[in-house]
């Protein structure tokens, strides 16, 4: 069948194509992608080499442009990883979280109706359930989003709940954990403060470093949302998750560890988050299992190859640093002081 895969040149939607290319011979993927700060040509170009992978720069919220990729490509199945997705970023402006995170996913949404497309999986997060100090959430539990960033993430989920109910639109929803791995931009706790240190910068922990994620290698990531795509039931939701269990402060340590850089790296800083930082992530994910999906890659070795593809590959990275949004961006949200002084 032909994927469109929307979001392909951001970190999790490049790493589905790459295991859908490798896993799925017979299967070709139209990947679109808007090209915004996080989405970049250098993520994808592996995959451009490939016969069976092709590119369309467009906007989700531009229902004629995907309408057309559609129909002239005969795409199947839309597999949606097109997001803003930084809790930090959507803490100082939301417009664009809203934009492509609510109006976006309805406008695909529209799109699967009217090209009678077979199914569509819009990836999620975990975060639509708020945090959780004790347990574990299902696909049950319900929506608490804490942030801009997660309230718009539930938001696209009811949006895929209302069309599947109103429309039949044939719609599954992922939720996954923390994603961690290669070709992820250096924003967020692993691959910022990855690159952070490969450069004897110092890494802004949040508070005390108390916090708890749920960790996931992409292609586990990756290998959980093909699960759903191909064995999951429209109109369903499945949660993905590991039950690796990490403070940030623990993570932190390991990658120092891992690099060999001092303590003194480590700056506490007051959190930014505030009252909108999430103690605790942590998903029951029986329901994908049950469907045959597990994770495989271990984390110490995950972490361990991780940093060891950051350390090799300077050459995506560095030209990200060196943008001057992106170094507006750390001096905003950390300020100019600390943003020098880190
Ligand atoms: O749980 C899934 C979610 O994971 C995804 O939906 C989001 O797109 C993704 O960004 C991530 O959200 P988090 O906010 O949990 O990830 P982040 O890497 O930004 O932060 C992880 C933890 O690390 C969080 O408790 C805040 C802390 N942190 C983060 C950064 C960037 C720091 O202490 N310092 C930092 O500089």
């Amino acid at each position: 069948m032909t994927l469109l895969v929307t979001g392909c040149a951001g970190f999790i939607g490049s790493a589905y194509c790459r295991y859908v290319l490798k896993h799925h011979p017979e299967d070709a993927i139209i990947g679109l992608d808007a090209l915004t700060y996080s989405g970049n040509l250098s993520t994808i170009a592996d995959l451009q080499e490939s016969s069976r992978f092709s590119f369309v720069q467009a906007r989700i919220e531009d229902e004629a442009a995907v309408s057309d990729v559609v129909k002239s490509g005969s795409v199947s199945a839309i597999v949606n990883f097109a997001a803003e997705t930084h809790n930090d970023r959507s803490i100082l402006e939301d417009a664009d979280f809203l934009t492509t995170n609510v109006i976006g996913v309805s406008k695909l949404l529209k799109v699967v109706r009217g090209c009678g497309v077979q199914k569509m999986v819009q990836v999620s997060t975990d975060e639509v359930y708020g945090a959780a100090p004790h347990g574990k959430f299902t696909e049950d539990s319900p929506l608490l989003p804490n942030t801009p960033y997660s309230a718009s993430k539930a938001a696209g989920d009811l949006q895929c709940r209302a069309h599947f109910k109103t429309f039949g639109t044939p719609v599954i929803i992922t939720r996954g954990g923390n994603s961690y791995g290669p070709f992820q931009y250096p924003e967020k706790l692993i691959s910022f403060f990855a690159v952070r240190l490969l450069q004897d910068k110092k890494v802004p922990l949040y508070g005390d470093g108390s916090q708890v994620r749920e960790w996931i290698h992409v292609m586990d990531h990756a290998a959980g949302i093909d699960c759903a795509l191909r064995s999951g039931t429209p109109g369903e939701i499945y949660n993905i998750g590991t039950e690796n269990e990490r403070k940030n402060s623990e993570i932190t340590r390991v990658l120092l560890d891992l690099l060999s850089k001092p303590e003194s790296l480590i700056k506490q800083i007051e959190d930014p988050r505030k009252g909108a930082h999430d103690v605790r992530y942590s998903m029951d994910s029986s329901k994908l299992r049950s469907l045959g999906w597990k994770p495989q890659v271990d984390f110490d070795r995950g972490l361990r190859e991780t940093i060891a593809w950051y350390d090799e590959h300077e050459s995506w990275w560095k030209p990200i640093c060196d943008r001057p949004e992106y170094q507006q961006f750390v001096a905003r949200f950390y300020g100019p002081g600390l943003g020098e002084d880190l």
